[in-house]
């Protein structure tokens, strides 16, 4: 049976990269949920031409506008959903900001750890009950490889990441041998978030992997059952070294680097 995917966030960068994995290589129906339903459209067209040019039926893709930093937006988003089994929830909506928290503005902070951590608790908490009942089921949740230390100058977005990398690795060891939830932590990747976080022309010499890279992986990583991604060598190296040094030591070091960013 054809598999459907909810997809967060999947008008640019990572979520656009994994409905178009899903929905051209894997054939998975998907319904992408994002406020710009004018880069929905364009997805959902591109991918339906893939298969008119084949001259094959395309995969059922359900455009949903919402801004899951709202309450009623997430509950529509789960009431159109529920018309469809789903069999893969993938939160990856989210956003950052840098800069000193106390230049910061209260509403850009406080939606951000909405929208980073409370949507997808709130959609986990919605679906993971049905995947339950089934014994069948995938959750990815993407947090950061920010998520592995404090940062400083990213405060609030750490913070988020943080949580959601805790919450979701928990999730997965209750619901063992009945769903799996995946914690995915990409590191640098090109997309818009450095655009919307305010970083778009700092930190440039950080390598960055692309969309493509990172959802393939994770996407590989989901077929062999991991619980836990973190994209790129250096990146799982990094993430390594930050689990071992005091946390004290690693924002000492992080706030070294981003001042000059800030
Ligand atoms: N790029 C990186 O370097 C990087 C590294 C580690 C983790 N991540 C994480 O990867 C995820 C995807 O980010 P990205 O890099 O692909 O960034 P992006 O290109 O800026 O995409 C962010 C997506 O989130 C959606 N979104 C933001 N606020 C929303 C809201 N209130 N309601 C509904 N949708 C919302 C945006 O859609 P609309 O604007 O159309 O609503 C967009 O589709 C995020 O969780 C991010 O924290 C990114």
């Amino acid at each position: 049976m054809t598999q459907t995917a909810l997809i967060t966030g999947a008008s640019a960068g990572i979520g656009k990269q994994f409905a178009y994995e899903l929905g051209i290589l894997r054939g998975y129906n998907l319904i992408l949920v994002a406020r710009r339903l004018e880069r929905l459209e364009a997805i959902k067209a591109d991918i339906e031409e893939g298969y008119l040019i084949e001259k094959k039926k395309p995969p059922i893709i359900h455009l949903i506008s919402a801004d899951i930093s709202k309450y009623k937006d997430r509950v529509y988003v789960t009431n159109e959903a529920d018309r469809f089994q789903i069999d893969l929830l993938i939160n990856n909506a989210g956003y950052g900001s840098v800069g000193q928290f106390t230049n910061s503005e209260l509403d850009w902070e406080a939606n951000m750890v909405i929208v980073n951590c409370i949507a997808p608790l709130h959609f986990c908490h919605h679906f993971l009950p049905k995947m339950r009942a089934r014994s069948n089921g995938v959750i990815i949740n993407v947090s950061s490889t920010i998520s592995f230390q404090p940062f400083p100058f990213m405060a609030t977005y750490g913070a988020s990441k943080a949580f959601l990398r805790n919450f979701s690795l928990a999730l997965s060891y209750e619901n063992t041998g009945k769903v799996l939830v995946i914690t995915h932590c990409p590191g640098p990747t090109e997309s818009e978030f450095h655009i919307v976080a305010g970083l778009e022309h700092k930190l440039s010499y950080v390598p960055k992997m692309t969309a493509e890279q990172v959802v393939s992986q994770t996407l590989t990583a989901m077929d062999r059952g991991r619980r836990l991604v973190v994209n790129g060598r250096l990146n799982k190296l990094l993430a390594l070294i930050a689990t071992v040094i005091p946390p004290n030591l690693s924002a000492r070091i992080v706030s070294l680097i981003m001042k000059k960013h800030a």
